[in-house]
């Protein structure tokens, strides 16, 4: 009797240390990782994905609009049909949209003098319904005025094509400039044309880069190529965020608004272009090409095989410009969903993809958002199912990224400080899928629990091996890029905070790419028939997040980073082997970084070998947490609260943008600047500025290193 009663609460007892472990112990939340691409959970969900997709791309949805206000409302219904609570936060911003265009050629060599006045209209293709909501083709904050010259071929627009220009001995001065896009970012194209002198600027598509060279390309819908009339339209600016908020977010309420910069504040900025432009097609820029005399361009320059000869003028041609703008503020929704961390709610692992779009934007940016909804709906199934992540869990759908990654932007200057001191990962996808083959960036922490997580999907283009066997195939480790361009809403993040982070993607470059093309039917027809990429997206994805959120220590390794800074600061070093300038300040705090980063996994592993007796679990759960601090805020120590010179926003000193470059990755930009003023200059003042960038960027390094210690010196 007495035996038997005594047992009940030994049972008891034995039945609470079990549930203790399984709750609390590494295997219960790997449990609820593997479900999250179990065949149960995701038999379906490429047509659930093509659903999604299908209702956000039924029309156009540019920023500001009323469509993507609806967008908006889809997203936030979306996210709690999957029960996670969710908001719309607003902001009201200085967006703009085109009111005229006109474009004329003239040939005043032919007799009697010829004129041809461009539609600019791309063709529309039947079964396109909405296609007449599509915005005239026009580049955003593009000066509004007149612009008429003789035409000069520029080639892709860079500093070094108007070097070539100047040593041909062609004067851009007082020109309208005909570039072809693909090599840098637009605003930099229009930029480098004001700077050489020109007055006006006309971007085409040729067809070399997007039409697919040979005749039988006929371009889409007959096959996935840009068409002969279309245009890719894009922002020219520069900054990040609301233009006339620059570093403060763009509150107002109905009856206040916030401080802003006045139109010729914003035009000192240098962020805005100064002479008008205008996007045209491969047609229209193919008619232009033809009215150049002139010296013949070098090969470099040339078109496809079959184009005509390219001549770099200037003229004959003529060409008149005309464009007008309205810049207007409009009301912008940004949609976050939350799932509350059970462990460490004030520890923040976001993920971040914009819904606004050019035109349909079936590519970009909603192939993402398609794949955040079904990362949503998974987290919905595991949060039914009992899962509560450690680390809280913010869903983002950012607005207005194509104008100049304003959404994002915004939010992260309003809550700085709360993301500063609680965001551990911010992970990106913006273009999620135009085609096979997977593509990552990261700051190198981060690498390795890429790897990990490639390795547990199958590569859909090859089911019988993963993501991370394909991945690998065309060089030994997988080839991983970094975050210091400016193309998407990783940008705020990582360059003006400091938040590790990752971008992900299927395919990379597309011939429709911010054209009205950009649709369902290229996607269902060209980028992913059956939707399967979309469903490998979200599934590394996710797993990279459930990582993150629920792993007790933090997976980020910093040897990865060490590795990383010794190779950049490398290829930096050659650049300027014979001008006296000492990196050994950098080479010495990359080696005390590689030496914190060993200390702090060995103290890991000491710890969590302790770890197994449940026991003394609790009583080190202020350690546990102190270490993974240090991990959060050793890359907040690569930001310099001045910031690059002259670019003060650009708080990081190993990544942000290349100046000529918007969409260029570069490391070390500081020193990177200094650099090309210096070779420019070249006077012992601006080599010497050179020195103090090393100097500032080693100390940076350095203070990760005592970040990752955690000791007071
Ligand atoms: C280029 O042309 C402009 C105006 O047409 C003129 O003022 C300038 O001197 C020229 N530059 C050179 C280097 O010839
Ligand atoms: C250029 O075009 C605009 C608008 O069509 C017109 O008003 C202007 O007179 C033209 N300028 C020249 C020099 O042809
Ligand atoms: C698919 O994966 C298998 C197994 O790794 C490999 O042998 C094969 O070459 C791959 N096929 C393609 C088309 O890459
Ligand atoms: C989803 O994939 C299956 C094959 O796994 C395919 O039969 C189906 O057509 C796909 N659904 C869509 C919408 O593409």
């Amino acid at each position: 009797m007495i035996i038997t009663t005594l047992m009940i609460p030994i049972c008891l007892y034995i039945i609470y240390l079990l549930f203790i472990i399984t709750s609390s112990s590494p295997s219960s939340y790997s449990i609820y990782h593997s479900l999250f691409t179990s065949t149960s959970l995701i038999t379906n969900s490429n047509s659930t994905i093509s659903h999604h997709l299908y209702t956000l791309t039924r029309r156009p949805h540019v920023a500001g609009t009323q469509a993507n206000a609806d967008a908006a409302s889809y997203v936030f219904s979306t996210f709690t049909s999957y029960s996670l609570p969710s908001r719309i936060t607003s902001y009201h911003v200085s967006l703009t949209y085109p009111i005229s265009r006109s474009l004329t050629l003239t040939h005043p060599q032919s007799d009697p003098p010829t004129s041809i006045t461009f539609d600019l209209n791309q063709k529309i293709y039947s079964g396109d319904p909405y296609a007449n909501e599509v915005l005239p083709t026009f580049h955003a904050y593009a000066k509004s005025g007149t612009a008429v010259g003789k035409v000069v071929y520029v080639n892709y627009g860079r500093v070094e094509d108007y070097d070539t220009l100047k040593q041909m001995g062609v004067n851009v001065s007082g020109t309208v400039v005909l570039v072809r896009y693909g090599e840098i970012f637009r605003g930099d194209i229009v930029r480098n044309a004001h700077l050489a002198g020109a007055v006006g600027v006309v971007v085409y598509t040729d067809k070399k880069d997007y039409g697919g060279c040979g005749s039988k390309n006929k371009g889409y819908p007959d096959d996935r190529w840009m068409p002969s009339s279309g245009v890719q339209v894009g922002t020219l600016y520069s900054g990040a965020g609301d233009p006339t908020t620059p570093g403060w977010a763009s509150i107002s309420s109905s009856n206040a608004d916030c401080e802003r910069l006045s139109d010729d504040e914003v035009e000192q900025s240098g962020d805005v272009p100064l002479i008008p432009s205008l996007p045209i097609s491969w047609a229209d820029g193919d008619f232009i090409l033809r009215s150049i005399g002139g010296q013949v361009a070098n090969a470099d320059w040339q078109g496809c095989p079959d184009s005509s000869v390219y001549r770099v003028g200037p003229g004959p041609g003529f060409l008149n410009l005309t464009y007008t703008g309205s810049q207007v503020i409009n009301a912008i929704q940004n949609v976050i969903a939350v799932i509350e961390g059970a462990i460490e709610p004030d520890r923040f692992v976001i993920l971040g993809n914009h819904r606004d779009a050019w035109t349909f934007g079936a590519v970009d940016p909603n192939s993402g958002t398609a794949a955040l909804l079904e990362v949503a709906r998974r987290f919905g199934k595991l949060k039914r199912k009992g899962w509560r992540p450690r680390r809280t869990i913010i869903l983002c759908n950012w607005d207005a990224e194509e104008y100049g990654l304003i959404g994002s932007t915004e939010w992260v200057e309003e809550n700085r400080e709360m993301l500063a001191s609680r965001a551990v990962a911010y992970l990106n996808v913006d273009c999620g899928v135009s085609g096979p083959g997977f593509h990552a960036s990261a700051t190198p922490q981060l690498d390795e629990l890429l790897k990990q997580a490639t390795q547990q999907v199958r590569d859909p283009d090859n089911i019988s091996q993963t993501i991370y066997e394909s991945w690998i195939t065309s060089s030994e480790s997988p080839l991983i890029g970094r975050l210091g361009g400016g193309g998407s809403d990783y940008a705020p993040f990582v360059q003006h905070i400091g938040i590790p982070s990752v971008d992900i993607l299927f395919g990379g470059g597309y011939p429709v790419y911010h054209s009205m093309y950009d649709d369902f039917v290229w996607m269902k027809k060209f980028g992913d028939p059956m939707f399967h990429r979309h469903v490998a997206a979200a599934s590394i994805w996710g797993l990279v997040a459930l990582q993150l959120a629920d792993k007790e220590f933090l997976p980020f390794n910093y040897l990865s980073y060490a590795n990383e800074l010794q190779t950049s600061t490398k290829v930096l070093h050659d650049v300027v082997l014979d001008k006296g300038i000492d990196f050994t300040p950098i080479y010495k705090s990359i080696r005390n970084l590689e030496k914190a980063a060993n200390k702090i996994a060995n103290q890991i592993k000491a710890l969590e070998e302790t770890r197994h007796f449940i026991l003394l679990r609790n009583k080190d759960s202020f350690k546990v947490r102190e270490l993974n601090d240090r991990l959060m805020m050793a890359e907040r120590a690569f930001t310099d609260r001045n910031g690059l010179l002259g670019r003060p926003w650009y708080k990081h000193l190993v990544y942000a943008p290349s100046s000529h470059d918007d969409y260029g990755s570069k490391s070390f930009p500081g020193i990177d600047d200094a650099i090309e003023v210096a070779k420019n200059l070249n006077t012992k003042e601006a080599w010497h500025v050179v020195q103090h960038e090393v100097w500032r960027t080693s100390r940076a390094i350095t203070h990760a290193s005592l970040v990752l210690n955690g000791d007071l010196t």
